[in-house]
């Protein structure tokens, strides 16, 4: 079979070790993921009986316009149905941009240590890209970006990808940067600014921008966001973009009917509804990252504030060995090496319980591996 040289060596996206095989691999019988960025409260109750309540009617096909849960949002967000597709998690979503937006000489582009799909969309699609680097704060470099599309009009741009906050790092853009980036890219021809908001509930930064007045202000911003994290959809597979009707029109052209299923249409019906769960996910997850950030602060051990539901902090070690020690005590976090970040890590907020027992298991390792100088 002849296969492209771009799906030759497209890397696959790596998900975070499964808990079942650490438990088989290590022989061990507790083991904690925090390397997925999931929501730790397990599924809210009115999401479950939702779901048990459609379950006889799953021999039928689900609805493939997504009515009840465009009108819940429309409602909810204040803004008109044609300006929502619904996808099977916000992860189809970004391919079909890509796919719909792009073509083989166009140009995807990012910064360097963002959420890897993009890329990996990109070349599935034969797309080019482009990476803007990120400084040592490790911060997207709004004005390195902004600055970049204020001085060039290259027709080969098509899409910008901005994760905010952003992962792996769980740093954010505010206001003021955001819209500089929106004035720098606005009135081209084909080009498409995507704001993936997929943390967008935890962000407690009083500057974050509002993306839906955005999307309503520029006719090239996009917006999208998940309900696998706050809502704790994640194995359900379904997030949403806000975009120009016309944009939304291209792209329910060329999704599958049936993206959707009709599970996960029901559990995010009730999932909106349930405000208690909401913030129960929230409060969770501030006072995880509070707690944490006292631990690496009396650790010594550098760590970027997050705006999300993980915190990425430098182990001072090699970042593999690190979290194969980890793994050996049944804590599954993410190494970054893969983000050019050999020394981090990224750990994902759980319950107070697993947050103890990772700090526990991290300080363990941290005197068993030797400190590496810069
Ligand atoms: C920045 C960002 N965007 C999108 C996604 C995809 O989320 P979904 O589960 O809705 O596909 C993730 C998932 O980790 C993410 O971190």
């Amino acid at each position: 079979m002849k296969v492209s040289e771009e799906i030759r060596s497209l890397i696959p996206y790596k998900p975070g070790k499964p808990i079942e095989e650490t438990k088989r691999d290590y022989n061990l019988t507790e083991v904690v993921k925090l390397a997925s960025n999931e929501n730790p409260l397990g599924p809210s109750p009115k999401v479950l009986g939702a779901i048990q309540e459609a379950l006889p009617e799953i021999h039928r096909y689900p609805d493939a316009s997504c009515f009840q849960l465009s009108e819940k949002l429309s409602g909810k967000l204040g803004i008109d149905k044609n300006h929502i597709v619904f996808g099977n998690g916000s992860n189809e979503l970004i391919d079909l941009v890509i796919r719909v937006f792009c073509e083989p000489g166009s140009r995807v582009l990012m910064s360097d240590k963002s959420f890897i799909a993009y890329k990996i969309c990109a070349q599935a699609a034969r797309v080019e890209t482009k990476e803007f680097a990120m400084g040592n704060d490790l911060k997207i470099d709004a004005s390195g970006i902004a600055e970049y599309f204020e001085t060039t009009n290259d027709p080969k741009d098509r899409v910008l990808f901005i994760a905010n906050p952003n992962n792996p790092t769980g740093s954010y853009m505010g206001n003021e940067e955001i819209l500089r980036i929106c004035e720098a890219t606005k009135g081209r021809d084909n080009f498409m600014l995507i704001l993936d908001e997929a943390y967008n509930e935890f962000v407690r930064a009083p500057d974050y921008p509002d993306a839906l007045e955005l999307v309503k202000k520029y006719k090239h911003v996009v917006n999208m966001r998940t309900m696998g994290k706050v809502y704790g959809l994640a194995g359900i597979r379904i997030g949403y973009m806000i975009a120009h009707p016309e944009h939304c029109d291209y792209i329910h052209r060329v999704r599958n009917p049936f993206n959707v299923n009709s599970l996960a249409q029901v559990a995010a019906l009730a999932a909106l509804d349930d405000q208690d769960y909401l913030q129960k996910a929230q409060r969770t997850n501030w006072a995880g990252l509070d707690y944490f950030y006292n631990e690496l602060e009396g650790l010594k051990l550098p760590f970027i504030r997050s705006e999300a539901n993980f915190v990425l902090f430098d182990s001072r070690r090699n970042g593999g060995q690190f979290t194969e020690e980890l793994l050996k005590k049944g804590l599954i976090v993410r190494p970054m090496a893969g983000y050019g970040l050999p020394r981090h890590i990224r750990l994902s907020v759980g319950l107070e319980s697993e947050n103890q027992f990772a700090m526990k298991r991290i300080k363990e390792v941290l005197d068993i591996l030797p400190e590496e100088s810069h």
